[in-house]
């Protein structure tokens, strides 16, 4: 509330108050603006006769600094034009002095009312809008999803086809006529390749039919510097007219862990993949791998675009992108992260602007939940020995992974 007259401001003051209204009092329109500037109001009532800076001057100037502020202008009896200039001028309302205490408190309420619905509309039109950006992802996804699982389908028949005659094929050669037969070594690794490469592309197109379901959990020894090593042929086509080199430091560890490698790959998949995408045209990629306290950690770094501070924080949310939308659906960090965390490991993000950034992934070198799962003999030995080598002396794991 500004007035230059400080008894009539004390004294409405008072009798706003006890209305449930108590406003914050400034002397002259220049105090009222350096008030504002400092601490955000909803209403302001503004005598239009003061000194120095007059209270439409003052009006200007609040409307073109908060446009959305409802102002009251209070007008001498005889300087009602002022009121009508000021309406002119965007003010709420005017009332002429002297004032009726419960006429002003009225007004305010309706000007705070005012004020209140305008802010709720612009919340609903925000929601709205970021609603129908997320079903336009929902949209794209749900035909990436139709898209792939067709693929997937497709791909089914031919595969049992080359699995049967895989499986045929095997019989065959342990027959034991063939045990004599020289070229049989040469076969059986042919052989062997085709059947992982078959189980390669059944777990990839039964992940892609499940594509909204959860994938299962299986755990095996998994060979991490393969793992990256196949990732990074996997993500070389998205380089194609880009200067990267990919350097790899793997040399501190053996890489190896019990896990679920598709998943993993998934993750380095996602995280290779931002990384070429952040360098414009020249860069580097590198991916260090070390193993400390019964985890391996997996860093990768880029020397590309680096993430703004603020962006660090929603870098994980579902649909945050800032690719165009062609692009990116701003969910490879996130399924990423929720993978890394049923993994029982953590995923981490450092980035300077301008410089790159890098993310690490650090995972359990033996999953304490899986033990049970991995069930042959010889994966139970092996586990075992894990869990001693990691100095696990928990009883219970070690009976049930026996068991
Ligand atoms: N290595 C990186 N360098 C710079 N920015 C990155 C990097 N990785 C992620 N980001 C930022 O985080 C955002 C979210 O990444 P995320 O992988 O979740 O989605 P996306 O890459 O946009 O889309 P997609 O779903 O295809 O992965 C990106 O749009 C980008 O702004
Ligand atoms: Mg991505």
């Amino acid at each position: 509330m500004v007035d230059d007259e400080a008894d009539f401001l004390n004294a409405v003051s008072r009798r706003l108050e006890k209305r449930g209204i108590p406003p914050v009092l400034a002397g002259s329109g220049e105090d009222g603006l350096a008030l504002l500037a400092e601490t955000p109001m909803d209403v302001v009532v503004l005598d239009v006769k003061m000194p120095g800076m007059g209270g439409l001057e003052a009006l200007r100037r609040i409307k073109d600094s908060w446009p959305d502020m409802e102002v009251i202008l209070l007008t001498g009896n005889v300087s009602a034009a002022d009121g009508v200039e000021g309406i002119k001028q965007g003010a709420f309302d005017y009332i002429t002095k002297p004032i009726e205490i419960d006429h002003l408190a009225g007004k305010i309420r309706q000007a705070w009312d005012k004020r209140r619905r305008k802010q709720e509309q612009e919340e609903q039109r925000q929601f709205q809008e970021k609603m129908e950006q997320q079903m336009t992802a929902m949209d794209r996804l749900a035909s990436l999803g139709t898209l792939s699982t067709g693929v997937a389908h497709e791909i089914n028949n031919p595969l049992a086809m080359m699995r049967e005659a895989a499986g045929y094929m095997r019989l065959v050669l342990e027959k034991e006529d063939m045990v004599q037969w020289p070229g049989k070594t040469g076969l059986a690794k042919g052989l062997e390749k085709i059947e992982k490469g078959i189980e390669r592309i059944r777990r990839i197109t039964h992940l892609l039919l499940g594509f909204v379901r959860p994938a299962d959990h299986a755990c095996a020894r998994t060979d991490v510097k393969e793992l990256v090593s196949e990732s990074i042929e996997l993500v070389t086509k998205e380089m194609q007219g880009k200067q990267i080199a990919v350097d790899r430091k793997m040399d501190d560890t053996e890489g190896v862990a019990w896990t679920d490698p598709y998943a993993l790959r998934q993750v380095m998949i996602n995280l290779l993949t931002n990384a070429v995408h952040a360098i414009q045209r020249e860069g580097t990629i590198t991916v260090s791998l070390s193993e400390a306290e019964g985890c391996l950690a997996i860093a990768v770094s880029d020397t590309g675009v680096g993430i703004p501070g603020e962006n660090l924080n929603k870098i994980f949310e579902p649909f945050f992108s800032t690719k165009p939308s062609d692009k990116g659906t701003g969910l490879g960090l996130y399924v990423s992260r929720g993978i890394v965390e049923r993994l029982d490991g953590r995923i981490g993000v450092k980035s300077a602007v301008g410089r790159g950034t890098t993310f690490t992934v650090e995972i359990p070198v033996c999953r304490r939940g899986d033990a049970v799962e991995c069930v042959d003999e010889n994966t139970c030995d092996e586990i075992l020995t894990k869990i001693k080598e990691i100095g696990g002396d928990d009883e219970d794991t070690r009976k049930s992974a026996g068991g």
